[in-house]
C-alpha cells in the first residue's frame, strides 16, 4: 500500500517562556486531529512535543502537499492557539504567520516533513524533532547515517545500500537545490553542507532504486529565501532497516554531540543534546538545544508506537558531554564563537548601535581625538 507519512510542526505558545508546551494546548491539538481521523480523513495520527514546539504525525493516502492534510494541521494549530492565548502563554500563535490558510501550510510558519512510499513488509520509521536549533542541525547526522561507513556498517555490508545515497541540498539564500550522489560526490557534498548557515539537506534517496530514505523540514527556508530565516526548530523523518540504515546506525551520530546554531534567542552556538521525551524541556540559557527520536512501526498505515529511542542509558554519556560542552561555550558569554556572527543572529541591536555611533567613528590615520584633548589642555 502506498502511504504518506506527514509531520507538521509549530510553536504556538511556550510554557513557561520558550521552555515547554502546556498540556491543555497539546490536548486541544490532539483532539482536533483525532476528530479528523475519526471522520476517515487520516489513517492514523499522533502528537509529539519537543521544548515549546508541537509536531502532528499523520499517515494517510492523500500524497504530499495535500490541502486536506495541511488544512487539518492548520486548524489544529489555530484551535491550540486559542487555548494558548487564553492562558497567555509566551508567543501564543508565534508560528502561524498568516491570518488565513490558503491550501498549504508551507510559508505560513509551520515546518513540514512528508514522504510517500510503498509500505514494506516491515516499515520502521524514526521521527527526529529538535528545539532551539535549525534544519541545518541535521546536516552532520544525515551525512554520517547515509554516507559514512565508519558510522553505518550497512553501507559496506547491505547490497541495497552499497550503491550509496543521493542528497538533495538546498541553498537557503537562493532557494535553489542540487542533488549530489555519494560516495562519488561525497567531497562536493561535504564542501556544501559543512556551511550550515547556507546549505541544508532537504531529502536523501537510495541510489539502488531511487527510494526516499529521509526528509527534513526546510520549506519555510526556501520560501522566504533571499532573507535570512535560518531558525526553525526542525523535524525529520528517516526510514530504517532492510536496505536503509539500521535503527542503531541512525541513532549513532547523536551519541557524540556536536555544535549547532540556535539556543538562546536563536543567536548562539550550542551542543545538541539527545533526550527522552520527558527531558525535552530546554531551560538552561533556554537550552542547550534538544533532540528527541520517536520510533514507529507502520502497519497498513497505522502508527505502532512511538517508542522513546533516546530514553536509553547508553545516551547518558552524550547528555553529560553536551553539558560539558555547554559549560565551555557559556564561558564565552556574549562573545563569538558562542554568540553567532551578526549576520546569522535571529535578531540583533547592532544596526541601532551603529546608527547611534554614526559620526563618532573617525579615521585613525588622519585624526586623533586624544591629541585634540592634550592640545586643548595646553591652551587652558
Ligand atoms: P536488516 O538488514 O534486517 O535491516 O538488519 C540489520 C541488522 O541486523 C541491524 O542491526
Ligand atoms: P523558540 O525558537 O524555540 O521559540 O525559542 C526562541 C528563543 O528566543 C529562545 O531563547
Ligand atoms: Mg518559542
Ligand atoms: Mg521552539
Amino acid at each position: 500500500m502506498k502511504i504518506t507519512f506527514s509531520v507538521i510542526k509549530a510553536d504556538i505558545g511556550g510554557y513557561v517562556g520558550h521552555s515547554a508546551t502546556h498540556p491543555e494546548v497539546v490536548e486541544k491539538v490532539k483532539e482536533v486531529v483525532k476528530g479528523e481521523k475519526e471522520k476517515g480523513n487520516l489513517i492514523d495520527c499522533g502528537i509529539l512535543t519537543c521544548g515549546d514546539d508541537i509536531a502532528i504525525v499523520m499517515t494517510h493516502t492523500h500524497g504530499v502537499d495535500s490541502e486536506l492534510v495541511h488544512g487539518i494541521a492548520w486548524k489544529a494549530f489555530e484551535e491550540g492557539t486559542k487555548v494558548a492565548k487564553k492562558l497567555k502563554l509566551y508567543g501564543a500563535g508565534q508560528d502561524l504567520l498568516s491570518e488565513a490558510f490558503s491550501g498549504n501550510v508551507k510559508g505560513l510558519g509551520p515546518g513540514v516533513a512528508e514522504m510517500e512510499f510503498e509500505e514494506r513488509p516491515s516499515e520502521p520509521v524514526i521521527v527526529f524533532f529538535a528545539d532551539k536549533t535549525s534544519p541545518s542541525a541535521w546536516n552532520l547526522p544525515l551525512y554520517e547515517m547515509f554516507a559514512d561507513p565508519m558510522n553505518t556498517a550497512g553501507l559496506v555490508i547491505d547490497p541495497k545500500m552499497h550503491d550509496g545515497f543521493t542528497f538533495e541540498v538546498l541553498d537557503v539564500y537562493t532557494g535553489k537545490a542540487v542533488k549530489l550522489s555519494t560516495p562519488a560526490e561525497l567531497y562536493d557534498l561535504l564542501a556544501l553542507i559543512g556551511s550550515v548557515s547556507k546549505y541544508v539537506v532537504k531529502n536523501v534517496y537510495r541510489n539502488f532504486d531511487g527510494e526516499i530514505a529521509a526528509t527534513a523540514s526546510t520549506q519555510r527556508l526556501s520560501l522566504i529565501a533571499g532573507q535570512y530565516v535560518g531558525k526553525d526548530d526542525p523535524v525529520m523523518i528517516v526510514r530504517s532497516q532492510s536496505g536503509f540504515p539500521a535503527v542503531g546506525e541512525i541513532l549513532e551520530p547523536f551519541a557524540r554531540p556536536w555544535i549547532v546554531e540556535g539556543w538562546m534567542r536563536g543567536s548562539h552556538n550550542g551542543p545538541l543534546m539527545p533526550t527522552s521525551f520527558k527531558d525535552a524541556r530546554p531551560s538552561r540559557f533556554d537550552g542547550p538545544p534538544r533532540v528527541i527520536a520517536a520510533g514507529y512501526q507502520v502497519a497498513e498505515g497505522k502508527l505502532i508506537g512511538p517508542t522513546d529511542l533516546f530514553d536509553d542509558p547508553a545516551f547518558d554519556r552524550a547528555r553529560q558531554k553536551a553539558s560539558e560542552m555547554a559549560n565551555i561555550l557559556r564561558r564565552q558569554g556574549i562573545f563569538e564563537p558562542h554568540r553567532l556572527p551578526a549576520e546569522e543572529m535571529e535578531y540583533t541591536s547592532l544596526p541601532k548601535v551603529l546608527q547611534k555611533l554614526e559620526g563618532r567613528f573617525y579615521d585613525t590615520e588622519t585624526h586623533s581625538p586624544g591629541k585634540e584633548l592634550i592640545e586643548k589642555e595646553d591652551m587652558d
